[in-house]
């Protein structure tokens, strides 16, 4: 029988207090699968309608994008909007206004590698039929970035929402698209967008998202996120210097959103890790979902919170499904849509 101990006792009083902060969150959260692609299929970019609908797109083995209905319900369904000639990935997607979307495609030499000056604006109108048949739908490539690398993600500039701000991880600059005049220019270029000269591929800058006055990046194999103050207009004030938000201890940050509720935690798609992690105001990262070695997030790369009622506590989480690094080094899946419920970490 053990002998009673100082340390022991000790011991049990910081394993109490653990158990009582414990019980204040409820981790790992829950994880819901909704839709599961064949392998080899690369889940890149998700954007939840005011309707509840998720659009993603799909970078491997072709550029595709899909609606997924019902994702509330027990028998979601999905349907694709469109398959690609032109072009072979489509990296990120977001309404722009009712029913009109713009997004990111190019083509890739390999999965992970963007062929320079590929990469353009695209528009997906579903004007046609007041965006409920998507079927019924335009598709038209806006401007071409002819200066631009791999492409991944875009945001609209707070005034001038016709004009767009595109991160091109391989140069580490944000590209300023102008949707109505059809053209583009250099937006902001930073040392902390650029690509890490350690990393595998040349990938710097991911996700990109404006809020409370900054732009908030990815940059992924130096799993940070990193901001810098900027205006309604989509500059950086004079003298602006980016920062580092939140270094993660983690091998890959893809992308991100922030909520629930509009709210100013951080989601992000830790992709290597299989894992997803929440980081609060204050700076501290949680991981808060996934495991490493197992299937049930396995490769996630992007983040977007529900918008239905009852239903914003929700992040839909998207996977490329380990094609990049499989788990344990050799398993992979179909990338996939799974929803993950954050209620339990507040
Ligand atoms: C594109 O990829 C999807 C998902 O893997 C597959 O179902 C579909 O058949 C592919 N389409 C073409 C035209 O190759
Ligand atoms: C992308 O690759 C396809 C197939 O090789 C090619 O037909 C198409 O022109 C390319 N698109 C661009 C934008 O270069
Ligand atoms: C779209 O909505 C408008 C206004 O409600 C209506 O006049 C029009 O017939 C609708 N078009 C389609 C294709 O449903
Ligand atoms: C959607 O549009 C397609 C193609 O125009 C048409 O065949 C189909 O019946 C429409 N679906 C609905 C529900 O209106
Ligand atoms: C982070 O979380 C820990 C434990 O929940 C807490 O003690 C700490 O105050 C939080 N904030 C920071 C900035 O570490
Ligand atoms: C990865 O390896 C660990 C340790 O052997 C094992 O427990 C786990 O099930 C493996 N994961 C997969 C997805 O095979």
């Amino acid at each position: 029988m053990a002998s009673f101990t100082w340390s022991g006792f000790l011991c049990l009083v910081s394993l109490i207090s653990s158990l009582i902060q414990a019980s204040h969150q409820s981790l790992p959260l829950p994880i819901r699968d909704i839709y599961q692609f064949s392998i080899p299929t690369y889940i890149e970019g998700v954007y939840v309608r005011s309707n509840g609908d998720l659009i993603v797109t799909t970078v491997w083995p072709n550029a595709s994008i899909y609606a997924v209905c019902g994702a509330t319900t027990d028998a979601p369904t999905i349907s694709l909007i469109h398959a690609f000639d032109e072009i072979g990935a489509v990296t990120a997607i977001l309404e722009t206004q009712p029913d009109v979307f713009h997004f990111i495609g190019g083509n890739q030499s390999s999965l992970g590698f963007g062929i320079h000056g590929t990469y353009g604006v695209w528009e997906l109108d579903l004007r046609p039929a007041n965006g409920t048949n998507y079927t019924k739908s335009t598709i038209q490539e806006l401007v071409r970035i002819n200066d631009g690398g791999f492409l991944v993600a875009l945001e609209t500039v707070p005034d001038t929402p016709t004009t767009l701000l595109v991160s091109d991880s391989t140069n580490g600059v944000v590209w300023r698209v102008d949707t109505l005049a059809r053209n583009y220019k250099l937006g902001i270029q930073d040392v902390n967008m650029a690509y890490p000269p350690w990393g595998a591929t040349p990938f710097g800058i991911d996700d990109i998202h404006i809020k409370n006055g900054y732009l908030y990046w990815s940059n992924s194999y130096e799993a940070t996120i990193y901001r810098i103050a900027i205006t309604d207009n989509g500059y950086p004030p004079a003298g602006a210097v980016s920062e580092v938000f939140k270094a993660v201890r983690a091998l890959f940050l893809d992308k991100f959103s922030f909520g629930p509720n509009d709210g100013d935690t951080i989601w992000v798609a830790a992709n290597a890790n299989s894992q997803l992690v929440a980081i609060t105001p204050d700076g501290n990262a949680t991981f808060v979902a996934g495991v490493s070695d197992q299937m049930m997030l396995a490769g996630p790369t992007g983040t977007a919170f529900g918008k239905l009622k009852g239903d914003t506590n929700t992040v839909y989480v998207i996977t490329g499904g380990g094609l990049v690094s499989p788990i344990n080094g050799t398993v992979i899946e179909g990338g996939k849509i799974v929803a993950i419920d954050t209620t339990g970490f507040f």
